[in-house]
């Protein structure tokens, strides 16, 4: 047979029949291992293949990490200690988990900036883009809700700030948050619930990468150009395509080990290094510490959070339009949520007819800036609110959000679009030379003269 071999799954022996006939779950599985994808995709579709090692790496560490584990104020600081003294291996299991969920949201942030980049948001991906940002804000408050387990200052403090944060929400704030916490103050029915939903969500997070990959899979990989795939062409020679089993697994596999060697490497050198010192202080009611700092990867948000107080005039024209409803701590909650809120519905927000960025001139320095705009929000969370942090926190927040309002919107009403390649082919040809395509659809690497 000429071509990509097994296009479709054909059931061999009598059992392979028996069981097509009655489950094809191996059809599925197949077709899921087989399916078409675009042949131009670079490193930066790798990070979906990391996102689901650390779902599986938190799952599999966090259920060991439960068999020794005990979710009362009285214990919990004191399991945790016990793990890492006495268990076999059991600091290694927690800096696997802690360090897991770095690498987590680091892996998360790229995919995001990724498909903002390339458009990957855009129709008809909106489905996927929409799922991916529920996963985003579940494992966020996965990760909140882990971070209290331990029960150490920063455990405590955090959770009370932040579930303090819808305290501040209107008529019903002060009753939602006693019913978050199990009681007027976290304590350790607040503890008893986290731990119960940090166990959960993850599972949730599981279903919800299903539909996301489903959802994908349907519409096909996005890809650098933006181009759509043609899926028509029996020419293999001209197809844009090739099966992601063997040549995407051993790439993304590829991807995987270096980035594990780092992971490794952080885990056993430095394990401690994004940690804070004031998590190995047992939770104390009675002592506030000097700075509340939530982990790194929640500073751009927390920063947003923070950088509406009084003397912002949006705050006081808020304000005044509502009789005093909407106050400074209630209008930071309202921008914390709105940040991923606008985020949600770039799909609708970018009118551009052109999908990747590569063919965008002017789109490039605004997305340029906007990943400049995250890591300085993330910088300046992570310092206190006093001398000319709160500016720039308002800067930084008054960009994401015209990034997403304003200048998505207009960009694709005044921005020139450069010429895009018709099909990936061409592309790959023009980047590569001419494709001497045999069997596999593989092109000669060597480049245009
Ligand atoms: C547990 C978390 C997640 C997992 C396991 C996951 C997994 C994947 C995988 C395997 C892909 C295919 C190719 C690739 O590697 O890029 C993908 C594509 C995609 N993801 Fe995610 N993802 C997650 C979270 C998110 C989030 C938070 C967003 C956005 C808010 C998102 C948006 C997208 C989009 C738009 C695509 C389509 C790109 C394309 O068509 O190639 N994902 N995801």
């Amino acid at each position: 047979m000429s071509g990509i071999p097994h296009d479709h799954y054909e059931p061999k022996s009598n059992a392979e029949k028996w069981l097509h006939r009655r489950l094809p779950i191996v059809d599925l599985i197949y077709n899921t291992l087989m399916i078409p994808t675009p042949k131009n995709l670079n490193w930066m579709w790798i990070w979906g293949i990391v996102l689901t090692f650390c779902l599986v790496l938190q799952i599999v560490t966090g259920i060991v990490l439960v068999m020794h584990y005990t979710p009362d104020t009285s214990l919990a600081f004191a399991s945790v200690e016990h793990i890492m003294r006495n268990v076999n291996g059991g600091f290694m299991l927690r800096y696997l988990h802690q360090n897991g969920a770095s690498l987590f949201f680091l892996a998360v942030y790229f995919h995001i900036f990724r498909g903002l980049y390339y458009g990957s948001y855009k129709e008809p991906r909106e489905v996927t883009w929409i799922i991916g940002i529920l996963i985003y804000v579940l494992m966020m408050g996965t990760a909140f809700m882990g971070y209290v387990l331990p029960w150490g200052q920063m455990s405590f403090w955090g959770a009370t700030v932040i579930t303090g944060l819808f305290g501040a929400i209107p008529f019903v704030g002060e009753s939602l948050q006693t019913w978050l916490l199990g009681g007027p103050a976290v304590d350790n029915a607040t503890l008893t619930r986290f731990f119960s939903l940090h166990y959960l969500l993850p599972f949730v997070i599981l279903g919800l990468v299903v539909l996301h990959i489903w959802a994908f899979h349907t519409t096909g990989n996005n890809n650098p150009t933006g181009v759509e795939v043609r899926r028509t062409s029996k020419d293999v020679a001209e197809r844009d395509t090739l099966p992601f089993w063997p040549y995407f697994v051993i790439k993304d596999l590829f991807a995987l080990v270096v980035i594990l060697a780092v992971f490794f490497a952080v885990v056993g050198f430095m394990p401690n290094y994004l940690g804070h010192p004031d998590n190995y202080i047992e939770a104390n009611p009675l002592a506030t510490p000097a700075h509340i700092v939530p982990e790194w990867y929640f500073l751009p948000f927390y920063a947003i959070l923070r950088a509406f107080d009084d003397s912002v005039w949006v705050v006081q024209f808020a304000s005044f339009i509502t009789g005093g409803i909407i106050d400074a701590k209630f209008f930071g909650v309202l921008a914390m949520f709105g940040a991923i809120v606008v985020m949600a519905l770039a799909p609708w927000l970018d009118t551009s007819s052109v999908r990747s960025g590569r063919y965008r001139p002017m789109f490039k320095w605004w997305f340029w800036l906007l990943v400049v705009d995250f890591m300085v929000l993330m910088w300046v969370g992570a310092m206190p609110a006093e001398g000319i942090y709160p500016y720039i926190a308002l800067i930084g927040s008054a960009y994401w959000f015209a990034y997403f309002l304003v200048i998505l919107p207009l960009l694709g009403v005044i921005e020139k679009p450069l010429p895009q390649p018709a099909t990936i082919e061409d592309d790959f040809k023009a980047t590569y030379g001419k494709s001497k395509s045999t069997g596999g659809g593989l092109a000669d690497p060597t480049p245009a003269e």
